[in-house]
């Protein structure tokens, strides 16, 4: 069973992602395993502080090196081959195609949700991949490690009912293929479904959904 842990220090992030819908169902379906690992039990004396200022000056705290470490480690106990990977801007663009290599591996993934101004780069030395979401930055690596987590699980076979579903959203390095869609009525508001849908021509359909299907812009 693939495993997904996410170090982070807000793990009720997680509850409503995790325990809904297709993310649900999967764990249900002992198709992965998706843990919280609190960085703050890792935190440093009785505060359990896990951020400080930065050498050489400058605004906002950073994550310390050390409850980082400590908390990659332990998550390496309980997935020893699993990839590291951490949340940053600064990363590789996170992809359909990419999502489509991770979910074939069969390796399990650490997630680091980087939060403040960011982390002490000393942590880099137990990191495989530096992720990104877009070019734009968020408060924290959180909302980036769901989005990459929900891309990965539905394309891990058995994992979405209909396996039609894979064939309607054919995608090639983000480009979508989609066409549109239409379920009752037949009309709303003076909007007609196209006529071809409603004419059970499944040659007909098969070749105006081709010429509808557009690339994402
Ligand atoms: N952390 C903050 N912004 C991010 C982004 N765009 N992608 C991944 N991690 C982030």
């Amino acid at each position: 069973m693939k495993k997904f842990q996410v170090i982070t220090l807000f793990p009720e992030m997680f509850t409503g992602v995790f325990e809904h819908s297709m993310m649900w169902k999967a764990q249900k379906d002992s198709k992965v395993e998706l843990t919280t690992i609190n960085l703050r039990e890792f935190g440093m004396g009785k505060r359990r502080t896990v951020d400080d200022t930065p050498y050489g000056g400058g605004d906002g705290m950073l994550l310390m090196v050390e409850p980082l470490w400590k908390a990659v480690e332990y998550a390496k106990q309980q997935d020893p081959g699993a990839k590291v990977l951490i949340m940053t801007p600064r990363g590789m663009r996170w992809k359909q195609s990419i999502a489509q290599k991770y979910s074939e591996s069969p390796h399990g993934y650490i997630f680091i949700c980087g939060r403040y101004e960011g982390y002490d780069e000393r942590i880099m030395a137990l990191v495989d991949e530096e992720v990104s979401v877009g070019d734009y930055v968020l408060t924290g690596g959180e909302l980036p490690a769901m989005t990459i987590i929900d891309s990965i699980v539905r394309l891990i076979p058995g994992v979405l009912g209909g396996e039609t579903s894979a064939v309607i959203e054919s995608f090639s390095d983000g480009e979508t293929l989609e066409f549109p869609q239409y379920t009752r009525p037949v009309e709303w508001q003076g909007m007609q479904v196209p006529e071809v849908l409603l004419s059970g021509n499944h040659g007909e359909i098969a070749k105006w959904r081709a010429k509808q299907s557009r690339k994402a812009e």
